[in-house]
């Protein structure tokens, strides 16, 4: 059996393929255009394993997506490919609407034909997973509560944007062609491999290079934080028991404001790695907010653990140690991730923030 991956080398994809491979021996067929955050040394253990065939390539190209289907006749497809990161979103949507939207539809109606052409077991065993996020919903005052799945669709940035149109879309193939989809909507995912753009990894990689740790605005936007572990345990509960036609909410139970997020990382970098310059909260710096910055996202995970049975089993506190630890302890990673283009990025969007150099 085999099961097609797009986004396999990315944080979460990757993740993903690495402990499919720990806890079974399906194949992967791993589909990734390799983006900026696409990246093979994270797929470097398992890119000579026999069970794992990575294709460099774009979603959006139907003529290779229904090679590939057909090649490799998958049971599955688990949908990560997307352009993630909301800041770039707003730099630049043009490429959020041609992978997250367009890529979607090709890659739906790729699978729509294929599955069409399945027959008893394999056509009734199909699944189309479809990975998408909390951002869909919007954003909650203080004393709202949390997201459940009849949550209205509110997206306010361009990324969730494009993600609120790709999940429409995976809806209506199932209520118009019949197609075996299910979609999960996670909160923010935090772990190893994850690429130094993001709030954890950045206020890391920054602290330890002694650069300033930018917080928008006033630092008191909440997220839902979730081990990327436990996302992916998450995805293969879904992908063996979920409910085609169904969404599932994905998250950790673990409310926090963003500025306790950088204070904790501070600490853990303080106990771990300290700095002869002093404690690395001197770091922080209060920056110019994030446009259209949704205030506070909770995730209300009741229905995947009385239907599925799941549960996260990280806490925060066991997770984001582990994270920090990995950073500390993977330098050649965290130094081949942030390139020249990297820096390119840290300079184009958080100036004299950045650290970069001019
Ligand atoms: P990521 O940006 O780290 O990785 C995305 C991957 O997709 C990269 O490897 C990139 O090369 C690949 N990709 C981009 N465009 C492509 C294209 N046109 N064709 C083929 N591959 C392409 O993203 P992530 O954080 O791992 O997120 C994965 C998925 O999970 C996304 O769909 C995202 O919306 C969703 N999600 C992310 C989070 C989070 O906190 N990171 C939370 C909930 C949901
Ligand atoms: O909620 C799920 C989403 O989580 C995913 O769908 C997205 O793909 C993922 O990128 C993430 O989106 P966020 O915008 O919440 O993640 P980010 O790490 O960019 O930011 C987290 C919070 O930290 C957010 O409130 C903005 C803030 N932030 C972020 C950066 C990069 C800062 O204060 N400073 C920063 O430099």
């Amino acid at each position: 059996m085999t099961i097609l991956v797009t986004g396999g080398a990315g944080f979460i994809g990757a993740n993903f393929v690495l402990d499919w491979l720990a806890v079974g021996d399906e194949r992967v067929v791993n589909l990734d255009k390799l983006t900026y955050a696409g990246n093979l040394k994270t797929l470097a253990g398992v890119l000579e394993d026999p069970r794992h065939v990575f294709v460099q390539g774009d979603i959006c190209d139907r003529g290779l997506v229904d090679g590939l289907l057909v090649q490799h006749q998958p049971r599955a497809i688990v949908h990560f490919a997307a352009e993630s990161h909301v800041d770039r979103s707003i730099h630049g949507p043009g490429e959020f609407v041609r992978t997250n939207v367009e890529g979607t539809f090709t890659l739906l109606e790729a699978a729509r034909a294929y599955w069409g052409r399945l027959e008893g077991d394999a056509s009734a065993d199909f699944r189309f997973l479809h990975v998408s996020t909390d951002e869909v919903y919007g954003s909650l005052e203080a004393h709202d509560a949390p997201f459940t799945e009849q949550h209205p669709y509110q997206p306010n940035s361009p990324y969730s944007a494009s993600k609120a149109a790709s999940d429409h879309l995976v809806r209506a193939w199932f209520h118009t062609y019949g197609l075996p989809v299910v979609t999960t909507n996670c909160s923010n995912n935090y772990g190893p491999y994850q690429f130094p753009e993001k709030l954890i990894p950045l206020m890391i990689v920054n602290a330890l290079a002694g650069r300033e740790l930018p917080v928008y605005g006033d630092g008191r936007n909440v997220r839902d934080w979730l081990y990327v572990g436990d996302h992916c345990a998450a995805i293969r509960r879904v992908l063996e028991a979920g409910v085609p036609g169904e969404t599932y909410n994905v998250g950790g139970w673990n409310e926090m404001a963003n500025i306790e997020i950088v204070e904790t990382v501070c600490r853990l970098l303080d106990a771990l790695r300290p700095s002869e310059l002093g404690p690395y909260g001197r770091l922080v710096r209060f920056v110019t907010d994030r446009p259209g910055h949704d205030r506070r996202y909770a995730i209300d995970a009741r229905k995947i653990e009385r239907e599925l049975g799941w549960r996260p089993k990280e806490t925060f506190e066991t997770g984001i140690r582990k994270t920090v630890e990995w950073y500390l302890s993977h330098t050649d990673w965290v130094v081949d991730v942030q390139s020249g283009a990297y820096r390119d990025w840290l300079s184009t969007h958080y100036g004299r923030h950045s650290g970069a150099p001019a």
